[in-house]
């Protein structure tokens, strides 16, 4: 889908999340063809660079995040001469003047100021956007996640951007909703008629989402310690990719639409009762171990502390109280520093009731089907199948495998390229709404809550591990195990 003219601003342009992600996706899309010639990026930042400055900053870092063999000179130089360079302190009065200069030439545009930053500045950029005459009807805001720390405060940071921006040209980022095989889920659940009569707590066990990582905090437990992997990972992500599965079919594929239906299944979650008690609920802490590069060290060592209560792993169990899922637990599991890196939807489908075969025949094990997002996207879905041969009747499971990149040979573009242009698009489908972020912290609340008063820090596991032992007497207590390591 072609996308009008644009001006992206980013704010924050020489973070981490610019260099890593927002520049090398701007530039794919560039190289494919995507960009109208009218197209510019502005980089922000507090930092007085030169323009050739910035643009070496940005060659630097498309050169690290995007293969040599995705890139050639001369997409590099087009993509290059498109961006500019503005210095602009957040909080005081220097570069707005400038930065509303650089935009001037581009005022029949549209706008998109993208906010990669600590959230502490959005309320502040957003002001003087709305001060120097920049947030009018073509102006479009994203923000990054973490939309507060808690309810209350993410409330004030919405009302502080609601003031400036309305809520239609709000875009609260969550970039597991532009993963290709997130949005495959909706094609998967909604143009398939296979499997929308299974749907519920008839036909399905159980679900868990996992959203494992290998790396640990990188150069990043400044922030991560004040956060921790249920504000990071839970809140937004895992809780986004909950609504996917359990939501009700909107009428259609239109922004509100899907984001109400999401957000009732926000506010069916079940409150976690308990949440001290590793019942519900169990939250680690990596130590020292090994991963495949080998020895790598704990978190308090990256962090440099002595001591920490922040979690880098969470385990839970939660329940959506809907006719649909009465009774269906759906298993949420993130840590830093697991075994693997592997992000998947496993949708446990409820046994046979009876079994036709000899014991002699093996264990029937229920069917699964597998939504994987990474690595290795694709679908699979587990059945079981005579064991070939003539040994009579031996059962075994076996997966029906689809695997996207041997399927389609294509190179899975990465959420921000979709997402960023969603925003010139216009299009909110896949951000959060502000009620949705605020459901999800309400139910969040009281978890945090209950572990501000906890005596005991998060249960230690090793590094490249599935997690502490309580993760996996979590779901094993409700007689289930967790389908792929743990
Ligand atoms: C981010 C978190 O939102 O998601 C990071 O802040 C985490 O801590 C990252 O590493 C994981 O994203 P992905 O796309 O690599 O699964």
């Amino acid at each position: 889908i072609p996308v009008s003219p644009f001006a992206l601003v980013v704010f924050g342009a020489t973070g981490d999340l610019a260099k890593r992600k927002l520049l090398p996706a701007m530039f794919q899309r560039d190289l494919a063809g995507q960009l109208p010639e009218e197209a510019t990026v502005i980089g922000a930042a507090r930092a007085h660079l030169r323009e050739d400055e910035f643009l070496a900053l940005a060659r630097e870092a498309i050169e690290e995040h995007v293969p040599a063999s995705e890139r050639d000179a001369q997409a590099m130089e087009r993509f290059l001469a498109r961006l500019r360079y503005v210095a602009v302190n957040a909080t005081g009065e220097e570069g707005w003047q400038e930065l509303a200069q650089a935009l001037a030439p581009t005022k029949e545009r549209i706008w998109v100021f993208y906010l990669a930053t600590a959230p502490s500045l959005f309320g502040p950029i957003c002001e003087h956007l709305g001060r120097f005459g920049l947030a009018g009807g073509n102006a479009r805001v994203v923000v990054e996640k973490p939309v507060g720390r808690d309810l209350a405060s993410a409330k004030a940071v919405n009302e502080v951007i609601g003031r400036v921006f309305p809520e239609e040209r709000i875009y609260r980022i969550d970039h597991y909703l532009g993963k290709e095989t997130v949005q495959n889920l909706m094609a998967l659940r909604f143009a398939n008629g296979l499997f929308e009569p299974l749907w519920n707590a008839a036909h399905i066990d159980h679900v868990q989402i996992t959203a494992a990582e290998s790396l640990g905090v990188e150069g990043r437990a400044g922030y991560y310690d004040t956060a921790g992997a249920l504000r990071d990972m839970v809140q937004n992500h895992l809780l986004q990719l909950l609504c996917l599965v359990a939501m009700e079919p909107p009428a259609q594929l239109d922004a509100d639409a899907v984001r109400d239906e999401k957000l009732k299944v926000l506010r069916a979650l079940k409150p976690i009762a308990d949440a001290l008690s590793s019942q519900n609920v169990v939250r680690g802490q990596y130590r020292a171990g090994a991963s495949a590069g080998g020895a790598v060290p704990g978190y308090l060592e990256e962090l440099g502390a002595a001591e920490s209560m922040t979690e880098t792993f969470v385990a839970l169990k939660a329940e959506v109280e809907t006719w649909r899922w009465a009774g269906v637990p759906f298993y949420l599991r993130t840590g830093k520093r697991l075994a693997e890196r592997v992000s998947e939807i496993v949708i446990a489908f409820r046994p046979v009731p009876h079994s036709v075969f000899e014991p002699s025949a093996g264990p029937i094990k229920p069917n699964q089907l597998v939504i994987r997002l990474q690595p290795d996207e694709g679908v699979q879905l587990r059945l079981m199948i005579k064991d070939p041969g003539p040994g009579g009747m031996r059962l075994r499971q076996v997966p029906l495998d689809m695997s996207f990149s041997t399927a389609f040979g294509v190179r899975n573009p990465d959420a921000y390229e979709r997402l960023v242009l969603d925003v010139v698009r216009g299009n909110q489908t896949l951000f959060m709404r502000r009620d949705e972020v605020e459901a999800a912290w309400r139910w969040i609340d009281p978890i945090l809550e209950a572990w501000s008063h906890a005596e005991e820090p998060p249960k230690p596991y090793t590094a490249g591990t599935w997690g502490p032992s309580a993760a996996i007497a979590l779901i094993e207590r409700d007689g289930r195990t967790w389908a792929d390591g743990g």
